[in-house]
C-alpha cells in the first residue's frame, strides 16, 4: 500500500470577541462534515488546523502567512467577516493556495484573488429579491438601516436600486459595525414613518437590534421589518420573542427548509452541538468542506491551481437546496427564498414561501 500523505486545511475564524457566534457556527458545520465523511480523501489524510483571529484583519493575515509558510497548508478556509477575507487574498494569490470563503458576503471578495472560491453568498444576491417583493406587496416608502461596511453597503445599494426603479421611495441610514447603538437611528425611523424598515446587521447582531426595536415600541408601530435574512438568523431568532413575528426576509438558508437533506443536516448538527440550531453560517462551513473534499477527489489529492480549477462548475445538493460554483466568478449560484417569521410547534422559524431559483451574484453578472 502507498504511504498516505496529508492535506492540511487551515480554518481561520473569529472564535473570540464580538463575532464569536459566526466562527462557532462555521467551525461546527465544517467539523460535522468531516465527522460524517471521515478524514480520508483520494488516499490522503485530511487534517483540519483551526485558528482564532478574534475578527481582527491584521491577525487573520498573520495567521494565514504562518499557516502557509510554517504549517504548509494546502487550503485556507473560514473568513467570518469581509475585511478578514480581503486581508488574506493577496497571500492566497502569491502562494497559489485556494482560499475558501465560508462566511463573508461582500460581492467583490471573489475578485480580490483568482484563488478565492465562496460557499456563503453575496449580499446583492440575497437582497435584490427583497426590493421586488416589497414593492409588489404594497410597500412604497422604506428606511434602510445597515452596518457601515462592505456587506451593509452592498445590501443598501442592492435594495435601493431595485426598489426605487420599481417606483419606491427610500432613505438610507448606516450604523457603526462595532458595538452598535441603534436607538438614535430608530428615532429617525420613527420620525420618517416609513411602511417598512429594511435592516442588515451581521449574523448574531440581530438580537441586540431586536431588543432596541422593542424598547422603542416598534412592535406596535405598524412599520414592517424587512431585509436579507442575517437579522433573523436561525441561532438568535428563537430568543427574539413575538416581536419578530411577521418579519419578511430573503436569504439562501433557513433551518426550516423543507428537504430530506436539510432535515438530516439539522438533526445531526443539533446532536453534535448540544441542541444548537445551525444557521446559514454553519451551512457555509459544511458546504465549504464538501467543495474541498469533492475537489480533491477530482484532482486525486492535488492542491493549488488544479484544485481551484476542479472546484469551478461543481454542483451538488446542499442542505439549503441545489447549488453550484460559477466557473466564471467562483461565487456560489443558489436559490434565494422569501421567508416570513412564524411560530411553529412553539418555536420561531423563517418559513420559506417563495423561491427565486439559481440566483447569481447580480453585481458580477452585470459586468
Ligand atoms: C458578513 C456578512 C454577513 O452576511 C454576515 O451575516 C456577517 C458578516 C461579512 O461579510 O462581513
Amino acid at each position: 500500500a502507498q504511504a498516505q500523505q496529508t492535506v492540511k486545511i487551515g480554518l481561520i475564524l473569529p472564535l473570540t470577541g464580538p463575532f464569536t457566534a459566526i466562527g462557532r457556527q462555521v467551525e461546527m458545520g465544517a467539523r460535522l462534515y468531516m465527522q460524517q465523511k471521515g478524514n480520508t480523501v483520494a488516499g490522503q489524510t485530511i487534517e483540519l488546523v483551526v485558528k482564532d483571529d478574534g475578527s481582527v484583519a491584521d491577525t487573520t493575515k498573520r495567521i494565514a502567512q504562518d499557516l502557509i509558510v510554517n504549517e504548509k497548508v494546502n487550503v485556507l478556509a473560514g473568513f467570518g467577516l469581509t475585511p478578514l477575507a480581503l486581508a488574506t487574498a493577496p497571500l492566497a494569490t502569491q502562494a497559489k493556495v485556494p482560499q475558501v470563503v465560508m462566511a463573508a458576503g461582500t460581492a467583490t471578495i471573489t475578485e480580490a484573488s483568482p484563488f478565492i472560491v465562496r460557499t456563503s453568498f453575496t449580499l446583492p444576491q440575497a437582497t435584490e429579491p427583497m426590493g421586488d417583493w416589497a414593492f409588489k406587496n404594497g410597500i412604497k416608502k422604506v428606511v434602510t438601516l445597515v452596518s457601515d461596511y462592505g456587506p451593509g453597503i452592498d445590501s443598501e445599494k442592492a435594495f435601493s436600486g431595485v426598489f426605487t426603479k420599481a417606483g419606491g421611495q427610500v432613505e438610507n441610514l448606516r450604523v457603526p459595525l462595532a458595538n452598535p447603538d441603534f436607538s438614535p437611528f430608530l428615532q429617525k425611523v420613527a420620525d420618517a414613518k416609513p411602511d417598512a424598515l429594511f435592516v442588515f446587521v451581521p449574523a448574531g447582531q440581530g438580537a441586540q437590534f431586536m431588543k432596541q426595536f422593542v424598547e422603542r415600541g416598534f412592535d406596535k408601530s405598524g412599520i414592517k421589518l424587512i431585509g436579507p435574512g442575517d437579522v433573523t438568523d436561525d441561532e438568535v431568532l428563537n430568543n427574539m420573542g413575538d416581536v419578530a413575528l411577521g418579519a419578511i426576509t430573503t436569504h439562501h438558508y433557513s433551518v426550516a427548509h423543507d428537504s430530506p437533506e436539510n432535515k438530516a443536516f439539522v438533526e445531526a448538527f443539533k446532536r453534535a452541538s448540544n441542541g444548537t440550531r445551525p444557521n446559514f453560517m454553519a451551512v457555509g462551513g459544511y458546504d465549504g468542506m464538501h467543495l474541498i473534499y469533492e475537489g480533491l477527489k477530482k484532482t486525486n489529492g492535488q492542491g493549488g491551481q488544479a484544485l481551484i480549477d476542479a472546484m469551478k462548475g461543481m454542483s451538488w445538493t446542499s442542505p439549503r437546496g441545489p447549488v453550484s460554483i460559477d466557473p466564471q466568478t467562483r461565487d456560489i449560484i443558489q436559490n434565494i427564498y422569501v421567508r416570513k417569521v412564524e411560530r411553529v410547534n412553539g418555536e420561531l422559524y423563517n418559513v420559506e414561501f417563495a423561491t427565486i431559483p439559481n440566483v447569481k451574484d447580480p453585481v458580477k453578472a452585470a459586468k
